[in-house]
């Protein structure tokens, strides 16, 4: 990909050079980022301490890693760099980055709207503990996040989203659902896990909060976990106050281990999307399997949405299999290349079923008002050869009764 234009019309360096470099040159002296392993710093002076406290703009250096790090600053320089972002926060999961983004904007009273299709741990938060603690939060169905100023009461601030959504891999319009959030007046945070800066940067759609859990295809080797939220200064400045309370911290060498993930970012996400593409397109002519669900597929509703805001279609797909539950169990166990494992975005190819994982004590009814079929099975690919991962799927699939 080549170099982009962003933000008044100012040339940026493409997305791959910014993976390897972010915004600056190569580092003076060592060449990787050093892991800074130290709880805490030393003052030379009580009056400096006190600049410190005092906020000090010259004073370029931490106090304590639970304040700042220069490992953490380093990764959260190179996320704002490839989002787009003025500023970056980074946490110990993508979870804490969740949580304490969408309690950055909201006060006592405030009510969030989270799309339906939203990563099972954040619609707990929301639905179940922010009322705990006097704000409120309504589940919004994908089509009516269009039409929000219908939808929006006098306490709504915030919307939350996903695109893709896990675990269907449906495709909203981000820019779309700003325009109709801001003109309602509420701010926008968009999971961008899924897909990855390299593949879509929802700031430039609109978005004022852009969260990830770093634990998926920016560390990209299934090792470490952590979070990251990206916006603007001021946005990310509150963000900062609340994490020095709430706690969340990334330690310096996970984040180091992200840093080293981030250069190889555009090369993995390329590869998965290919090998995503190449299953989406064998399966879906396999008479065992009712529905393959991936973008890149013109049957997929978003397609054209997804081919506006992102730059190829992802590395998740996830198909229906005819004969339902079992059938999905029988593929599953067949595997033999593909890992039965949770999580996504690493470079081995997971596969889960999402009855047993993100919608697990899912009735039937819930299920269908969840849009999920009991024999889907999710897969996120990794940067295996396709053949390889092709012969692996038929192979269990040859292990499917047929329906
Ligand atoms: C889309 C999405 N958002 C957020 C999370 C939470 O991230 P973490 O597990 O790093 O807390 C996940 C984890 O699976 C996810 O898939």
């Amino acid at each position: 990909m080549s170099a982009e234009r962003e933000g008044g019309g100012r040339a940026r360096r493409g997305i791959g050079t910014r993976a390897v470099h972010g915004d600056g040159g190569p580092r003076q002296g060592p060449l990787t980022t050093p892991i800074v392993q130290s709880s805490t710093f030393v003052f030379d002076s009580a009056a400096e301490m006190r600049r410190y406290l005092e906020g000090d703009p010259e004073l370029a250096f931490e106090f304590y890693t639970r304040y700042g790090n220069p490992t953490l600053r380093a990764l959260e320089e190179a996320l704002a760099a490839l989002e787009g972002a003025e500023a970056g926060v980074v946490f110990a999961s993508g979870m804490a980055a969740a949580t304490t983004g969408i309690l950055s904007v909201l006060e006592a009273g405030d009510e969030v709207l989270a799309s339906a299709s939203l990563y099972g741990g954040t619609t707990k938060f929301v639905r179940d503990l922010l009322p705990k603690w006097g704000m409120t939060s309504r589940i919004v169905a994908p089509a009516d996040l269009l039409r929000l100023k219908g939808v929006a009461g006098p306490r709504s601030r915030l919307v939350v989203l996903e695109s893709p959504t896990n675990p269907a891999v449906e495709v909203i319009d981000i820019e779309a659902v700003a325009g109709q959030a801001h003109a309602a007046g509420l701010a926008v945070m968009v999971d961008n896990t899924f897909a990855s800066p390299f593949l879509q940067r929802p700031l430039g759609l609109g978005a004022d909060i852009v969260m990830h859990s770093l634990t998926k295809a920016l560390g990209g080797h299934s090792d470490i976990m952590g979070g990251a939220l990206l916006g603007s200064r001021a946005r990310m400045g509150r963000v900062r106050d609340l994490l020095k309370v709430l706690g969340g911290i990334l330690d310096p060498h996970s984040a180091f281990l992200v840093l080293r993930g981030l250069k190889t970012l555009h090369l993995r996400v390329a590869r998965q999307c290919e090998n995503a593409m190449a299953l989406a397109v064998h399966l879906q002519d396999h008479p065992k399997v009712a529905r393959v669900v991936y973008p890149g597929l013109p049957t997929h509703p978003g397609h054209e949405v997804a081919r506006r805001q992102m730059s190829s279609f992802g590395g998740m797909v996830a198909f229906v299999l005819r004969g339902g539950l079992p059938s999905a169990e029988r593929f599953y166990d067949g595997l033999r290349v593909m890992a039965r494992a949770a999580s996504l975005g690493g470079v081995e190819t997971l596969v889960s079923l999402p009855v047993h994982t993100s919608h697990h004590g899912y009735s039937e009814a819930q299920l269908r008002a969840a849009g999920i079929d009991p024999g889907l099975v999710r897969v996120s690919l990794g940067v295996e050869d396709a053949a390889d991962l092709i012969a692996d799927a038929d192979a269990a699939l040859a292990g499917v009764p047929a329906a």
